[in-house]
């Protein structure tokens, strides 16, 4: 005998609820044409919470002793798609073309270059620029310290990064060296798996924090931001208002990098736009 465990299909009016939860917890932005993301990516939560109709998930999420469902729901709405140097032209610009540059402009960056990774996903990208920039140091005489703080929304995400274990084929290092100097490789029944080493992981600090939330956990600000693939789940209001706070958050002469799938062209601004998604806040 089989069960149908497949909820009757949403309707519009409980779709849309769904998604202002989803805007007011995330600004995550629903248009009419993602019914069908919704429904695959929270189907089976449904189903794991014994609800027979997606009206029933709909006061679930409404009613005050939800618990953590809004952050569950989150947590499977996110799309965390990431890997290690994604778009590997801002990590070789970086290296090789930025990072001389972003000493002179902060001085003070040479003893402590502080860098936010704002939307890390399951840490690859903070991994990739902690290589990076280390790899950086040992070229200049340990010249700049550095450090990187590493956030999410998805708790999911950032459990995964905390863990730190990757395949070895995900990888993507430039320099096969690197593997050696940077990950601990697995035995036994972790075979094929990497563990970022100690050395680079206490140098980066994870925390969930949101985006779009009154206040950041920081007080100091940025020489670098990667704020990458993730202003494009967002609408344009949202989106300028992020960009504006990233802006306050960076330091005078610091670098923001957008991922190839965000655009600041609709936005109002005041960075310099140093091309490929790479700004610069100015100086003064
Ligand atoms: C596609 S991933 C991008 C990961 C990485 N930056 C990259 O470019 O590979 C987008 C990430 O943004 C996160 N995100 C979405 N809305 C957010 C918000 N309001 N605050 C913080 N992170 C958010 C998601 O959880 C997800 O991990």
């Amino acid at each position: 005998m089989t069960i149908d465990i497949t909820p009757a299909p949403i309707n519009a009016k409980t779709y849309q609820q769904i998604c202002q939860l989803i805007f007011a917890h995330s600004r995550i932005h629903l248009g009419p044409a993602r019914q069908g993301l919704l429904t695959s990516r929270l189907g089976s939560r449904l189903h794991h919470l014994g609800l027979a109709s997606w009206d029933d998930y709909g006061k679930l999420l409404r009613d005050r002793d939800h618990g953590d469902e809004i952050e569950t729901m989150l947590d499977l709405i996110a799309t965390n798609h990431t890997q290690f140097f994604r778009e590997p032209s801002h990590f070789q610009r970086l290296a090789e073309e930025l990072l001389d540059p972003l000493l002179l402009d902060c001085p003070d960056a040479r003893r402590d270059l502080r860098c936010w990774s704002a939307a890390t996903a399951s840490g690859e990208e903070a991994y990739s620029l902690a290589m990076v920039l280390s790899e950086f140091a040992i070229r200049h005489g340990g010249i700049p310290e550095w450090s990187i703080e590493a956030s999410d929304l998805s708790r999911k995400a950032l459990q995964r990064a905390r863990a730190a274990i990757y395949n070895r084929d995900a990888l993507h290092l430039p320099d096969p060296d690197w593997l050696a100097r940077y990950f601990q490789r697995g035995t036994g029944p972790y075979e094929g798996q990497c563990k970022v080493k100690a050395a680079i992981k206490d140098k980066i600090r994870l925390r969930r924090v949101n985006l779009f939330q009154e206040n950041y956990p920081f007080s100091r600000l940025f020489h670098l931001i990667f704020c990458r693939n993730v202003l494009i789940y967002f609408d344009l209001d949202s989106q300028g208002q992020l960009i504006e706070r990233l802006h306050s958050m960076l330091a005078p002469g610091g670098l923001l990098v957008i991922g190839h799938s965000d655009s600041l062209v609709h936005l109002r601004h005041d960075f310099i736009s140093l091309a490929g998604g790479i700004y610069r806040r100015s100086s003064s």
